[in-house]
């Protein structure tokens, strides 16, 4: 009996536990080991205990059994209590971390701003939405087909040239490239709507151009179209004078000179009044009083005819303007660069001047 000591083992045993149980488990890995130990099906103590039933003699079965049941149910009691207390720490622990200080300071939230480019390309939008016009769009890697042929270009002229375009596809029916101009989108809406037709191109061009503060292998033009019955060089001026003066202010001068763009007849360059002297000339016009701003010109009767449009039914004009230009200078800065280097100290100015 001695050697075995069941009372006193009974009695030990629930002293430990009570000991360990009275310091808690601080996590929940501590409190299921804890939990293992005590009740563990194989190994724990307390099935350990009625494991020593068997040896005991008959007579003292009973009565350890019934002590060996009491304390079983003040560990298994005395776990749940663990537990409880285990998930009452841990929602409180939660409630601390999800809680807001409403005396901390707040942070200040850095909030971006359109891009130059973006300012100026809604800007020209909203004009010309205003004025009637639709917005077209078409493929940045374009064919030789819109991008020259149906356009008038001769097989030979120098733009086709690859030291000026960028070629993705030599060998292809049309050869692919990317696009040179926004004025193949003219051809596009040209054969997708016929005529009459009045809309306005934005997007990106490619060159095979050097970087340097005026030149850029990528950069944006919009590209103007319209076409419909008695439609004359007169429409053409009186609608870009209006969009320059709403674009770079009341008073800005329009002057066209005669030039030659193979789609168009006659072809025009566009000069405005110097948007910094006024036309008085300083050096941003060089002395001239005029800033060079965009193409334009009659539809070329090829043109129309290459798409379908009859020429004596239907004339029309187009322009084209390079958006990046106009950026630089309605901002005032002196280097395309800036445009694309996505410095954010320069493109922040821009936040909120739309
Ligand atoms: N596509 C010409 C260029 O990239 C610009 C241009 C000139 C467009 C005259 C036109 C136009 O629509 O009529 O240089």
């Amino acid at each position: 009996m001695s050697d075995r000591a069941p009372d006193d083992e009974i009695a030990r045993l629930l002293a430990a536990f009570r000991d360990e149980s009275g310091r808690g488990a601080s996590s929940r890995a501590e409190f299921e080991r804890l939990k293992g130990r005590w009740l563990g099906r194989d190994k724990g103590l307390v099935p350990e205990l009625f494991g020593k039933l068997k040896s005991l003699p008959p007579g003292e079965r009973a009565g350890f059994g019934v002590r060996a049941n009491a304390a079983k149910t003040e560990v298994e009691e005395g776990i749940v209590r663990l537990g409880r207390a285990l998930e009452a720490s841990e929602a409180a622990s939660r409630d601390r971390a999800a809680a807001v200080d409403v005396t901390l300071p707040g942070r200040g939230v850095r909030t971006g701003g359109l891009h130059p480019i973006t300012i100026v390309r809604r800007r020209i939008e909203d004009i010309f939405l205003r004025m009637g016009y639709s917005i077209a769009d078409g493929p940045e890697v374009e064919n030789d087909f819109h991008n020259f042929e149906a356009l008038n270009f001769p097989p030979d002229h120098p733009a086709r040239d690859s030291q000026d375009t960028l070629l993705v596809d030599r060998e292809a029916a049309s050869p692919l490239l990317l696009r040179t101009h926004t004025s193949p989108v003219q051809i596009r809406e040209m054969r997708k709507h016929g005529a009459p037709l009045r809309l306005i191109v934005p997007g990106r061009v490619y060159r095979k151009d050097e970087v340097d503060a005026t030149h850029s292998p990528v950069f944006h033009q919009v590209e103007g179209l319209v076409v419909d019955q008695g439609i004359s060089m007169a429409d053409l001026k009186g609608t870009v004078a209006a969009f320059l003066e709403e674009l770079f202010g009341k008073g800005t001068r329009t002057r066209f000179i005669p030039t030659f763009f193979p789609f168009v007849e006659p072809g025009v360059d566009v000069s405005m009044s110097c948007i910094f002297c006024g036309g008085s000339g300083c050096g941003k016009c060089k002395g001239s009083g005029w800033i060079e701003i965009m193409g334009a010109g009659m539809v070329h009767p090829r043109v129309l005819q290459g798409v379908a449009i009859d020429p004596e039914e239907y004339t029309g004009f187009a322009f084209g303007l390079g958006l990046d230009r106009v950026a630089l200078l309605k901002y005032g800065f002196p280097d395309l660069r800036l445009l694309f280097e996505g410095d954010v100290r320069f493109l922040g100015q821009f936040a909120g001047v739309a």
